[in-house]
């Protein structure tokens, strides 16, 4: 007998959640099946495999391997905006023709809203060489304006050209964007992770360097700041204590997954970042979503925002109770840019393919002294 099929594939499963969040979001509807409609485009072959099959490649864009991730931003005295970051052509063949079609993918969107990719254009042999190495060569991210034309960001791997090469080529990217003093203004860091550029008609577009720093100790995370007006240690380190469920006046050891930074650059003749964000990886350091909810649910207020929204959004992806599974928020988020009040960024999993189990206790970072 054949086996039953659920019907579920990765295209109907993320494109019916970006547009439940869409509307959560209150974009008009005509706006939002456009979107969808890109996002399908773009994703490639991939929309039409069913969710009864094991993930096309083992994409580490998400833990369960959906090419798809959602997140919403917040800023005080604003609507949260929605951006949806995903891998086109997603477990199409090896990575130098994924690469080669994800490339083809974002010249098309391009071209759809008429966004510039010179600043990818100036770069691209660096990080898109034939032979990429490393876990992923191409990812998108559409942040999803109310106008019709998102704002585009690209994001490459640093370790293309080899994981030991990963230093020497961010650095020539950098330089090559013109900034040339930025390379020596980022942190020590574990691993250069991602390589970020905003794409077309932004009022300051950045160039961003994420790293990472394994076995962080949560009173050293001041010291990954390197923005001139950024965040002073203590409000990083409440940022993170809340974040991390770490009680106020006890230090912590981030074991688990390691705690990312991201640098960002807008002026080239600055020798230092104008911009900084802490990830959290709050689903290591939690036993389940509803905890999570609740951590972020008391950050927004201290930026001056509702907490509200995250809740809903959060339903509008799933219908599982929060209790039953863990990293439907896979990143809690707190952004500092030159000139613009700080926001929070929560990233939203898809869950097409898996719910992660809750974890046991104690779920938080090792204690330490
Ligand atoms: N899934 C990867 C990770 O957890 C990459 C990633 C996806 C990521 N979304 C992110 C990293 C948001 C930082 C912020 O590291």
């Amino acid at each position: 007998m054949a086996p039953a099929h659920s019907g579920r594939t990765v295209g109907s499963h993320t494109g019916r959640q970006l547009l439940s969040l869409c509307e959560l979001v209150g974009l008009d509807s005509g706006v939002s099946a456009g979107y969808a409609r890109a996002l399908t485009d773009a994703l490639g072959p991939v929309v039409r495999r069913s969710l009864d099959l094991p993930p096309a490649a083992p994409t580490f864009l998400s833990d369960d391997h959906t090419p798809v991730e959602f997140s919403l931003s917040f800023s005080p005295g604003a609507a949260p905006s929605l951006r949806v970051l995903f891998e086109p052509s997603s477990g199409f063949g090896t990575l130098a023709e994924s690469s080669r079609l994800g490339l083809r993918a974002l010249h098309g969107l391009a071209r759809r809203w008429g966004i510039s990719t010179e600043q990818l254009d100036l770069v691209q042999d660096l990080f898109l060489p034939d032979d990429p190495q490393g876990d992923f060569a191409l990812w998108i991210t559409l942040e999803l304006t109310p106008g019709g034309t998102p704002r585009m960001k690209a994001y490459l791997n640093p370790a293309a050209a080899g994981p030991d090469r990963a230093g020497a080529t961010v650095r020539e990217a950098l330089r090559r964007l013109g900034h040339h003093r930025a390379y020596d203004s980022l942190p020590p860091a574990d691993r250069l992770l991602l390589f970020a550029l905003d794409l077309g008609d932004w009022a300051a577009p950045r160039l961003k360097v994420y790293t990472a720093h394994h076995r962080l100790r949560a009173s050293a995370v001041g010291a990954l700041n390197r923005m001139a007006d950024g965040p002073a240690p203590a409000e990083a380190e409440a940022f993170l204590h809340t974040a991390a469920g770490l009680p106020a006046g006890r230090d912590g050891v981030f074991d688990r997954r390691p705690v990312l930074a991201c640098h960002s650059f807008t002026d080239p003749a600055a020798d230092r970042p104008s911009g900084f964000t802490l990830h959290v990886p709050v689903r290591d350091y939690a036993r389940d979503d509803h905890e999570v909810l609740g951590r972020a649910e008391r950050l927004l207020p201290r930026y001056g925002i509702l907490p509200d929204l995250l809740r809903d959004a959060l339903g509008a992806l799933t219908p599982r109770r929060l209790e039953d599974g863990v990293g439907l928020i896979a990143y809690l988020a707190m952004v500092h840019q030159q000139g613009h009040a700080p926001r929070l960024t929560a990233y939203l999993s898809s869950e097409a393919y898996r719910v992660r189990r809750p974890n046991g206790r104690p779920a938080g970072p090792r204690p330490a002294r």
